[in-house]
């Protein structure tokens, strides 16, 4: 086996008797129905959080600092293996968090890319590796060979053997016939059953259709014999022109309808950086105080392929601006669920002079806007 190294770099908050000087003001005392707020370093935090969090987080997003060296107005300039020592102790601390059917995403660019992932295989296990779900940001990252279109989220599961399966819901509107004449419009044909060959006798969904004609089709479906009934009853189950109706069953699919699929891991369908900052602008009623947050879209839509339960508690312990947070509210209002969210973001100064004097100042303010939009109130905890 490869066991990747680095130089550790310590940090103070790995001394306990340091951390157990620490208490969180108001204390914290974890409920399943409170958003919270915790302005304090990760570390710490996390470490203080764990009695009270082990194996109870659903889902972690996080989008720490890339190190790429630039100068932003959080620190993203580090030695390689201080970035990675950085990165290392509050990922273990994550794993711990996480419930056994739970997951992580960690956004990343291509400075670090291939060292987080090394990482990560060690500390999750490779085996646990979900995917890396790459997101289009706009016009790309240029230098003078290429032009790099992708950013990266890479995705591991605390035990893939309990994570339920992903699934994206797609908008069916490419159907352009209708071969049967259906009054409700063009519809195109999708797959329903296993063949013969493919199909287990002993699954609960191996049964027997027959067609308008009689022709008999034993094989294993994708539906229960209940769903089964219902399509045939509703004249979605296409058998093949009339009047034989001898082709092998297959399910139609309207244009209005969506349709359940397994998600790409490249996503297109959200804004870009630049949008994602004109709506930080907007919403904070001042330009350019922080920069390149993500696109609340991306991270709902990250949320929401992981299909979880509706009621699951989500961290995000770099948490910038709060986009976490307003992904959580709006994927709430959009399918009714009741998510819950513990955001944590140290106070780094902000090096322009302006409204705020540190980016949890920054959070803090938009999260108070978003618990207000949607309703959603959420507890500020700080932690000196
Ligand atoms: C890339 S930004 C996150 C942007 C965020 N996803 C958004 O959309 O606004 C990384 C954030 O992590 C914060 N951060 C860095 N080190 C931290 C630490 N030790 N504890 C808490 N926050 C930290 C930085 O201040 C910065 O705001």
């Amino acid at each position: 086996m490869i066991t990747f190294t680095w130089d550790d770099t310590p940090e103070q908050y790995d001394d306990p008797s340091l951390v157990n000087k620490l208490n969180f003001e108001p204390p914290f005392i974890f409920s399943p129905e409170a958003n919270y707020f915790i302005q304090s370093d990760n570390y710490p935090a996390l470490q203080k959080l764990s009695p009270q969090l082990k194996e109870k987080i659903d889902l972690i997003y996080i989008d720490p600092p890339y190190n790429t060296g630039n100068n932003f107005a959080y620190n993203d300039k580090f030695a390689r293996d201080e970035w990675l020592s950085f990165m290392f102790r509050r990922l273990r601390l994550a794993q711990t968090l996480l419930a056994p059917t739970g997951c992580i995403f960690i956004a990343i660019d291509q400075s670090e890319l291939h060292y987080l992932k090394i990482l990560c295989d060690q500390l999750f296990g490779e085996q646990n590796y979900v995917n890396d779900f790459m997101w289009l940001h706009g016009k790309g990252k240029k230098d003078t060979w290429s032009r790099t279109l992708q950013q990266h989220t890479l995705c591991y599961a605390k035990d893939k053997r309990q994570l339920a399966p992903f699934e994206e819901t797609a908008q069916t509107d490419w159907a352009t016939q209708n071969k049967d004449n259906d009054p409700r419009g063009n519809w195109f044909s999708g797959s329903i059953s296993f063949s013969e060959k493919r199909s287990n006798p002993k699954h609960k969904n191996y049964f027997t259709i027959k067609s308008p004609s009689g022709v008999e089709w034993t094989r294993q479906w994708q539906r229960t014999r209940q769903e089964m009934d219902a399509l045939l009853a509703d004249n979605r189950i296409y058998f093949g022109p009339a009047p034989e109706y001898k082709g092998v069953p297959r399910i139609k699919i309207f244009n209005e309808d969506t349709q359940k699929i397994i998600p790409r891991n490249i996503i297109e369908c959200v804004d870009s950086t630049r949008h994602a900052q004109a709506h930080l602008d907007e919403l904070l009623g001042h330009k350019g105080l922080f920069d390149n947050p993500k696109p609340v879209e991306l991270i709902s839509h990250l949320i929401e392929i992981t299909a979880m339960p509706k009621d699951a508690l989500v961290m995000d312990f770099f948490a910038g601006s709060g986009t976490t947070f307003e992904a959580v509210c709006q994927l709430n209002k959009k399918d009714g669920g009741t998510r819950h969210t513990i955001l944590i973001q140290k106070p780094e100064p902000l090096q322009e002079p302006g409204p705020y004097k540190t980016i949890s100042d920054l959070c803090w303010a938009r999260i108070q806007k978003n618990a207000a939009q949607y309703n959603q109130p959420c507890t500020r905890i700080t932690m000196p």
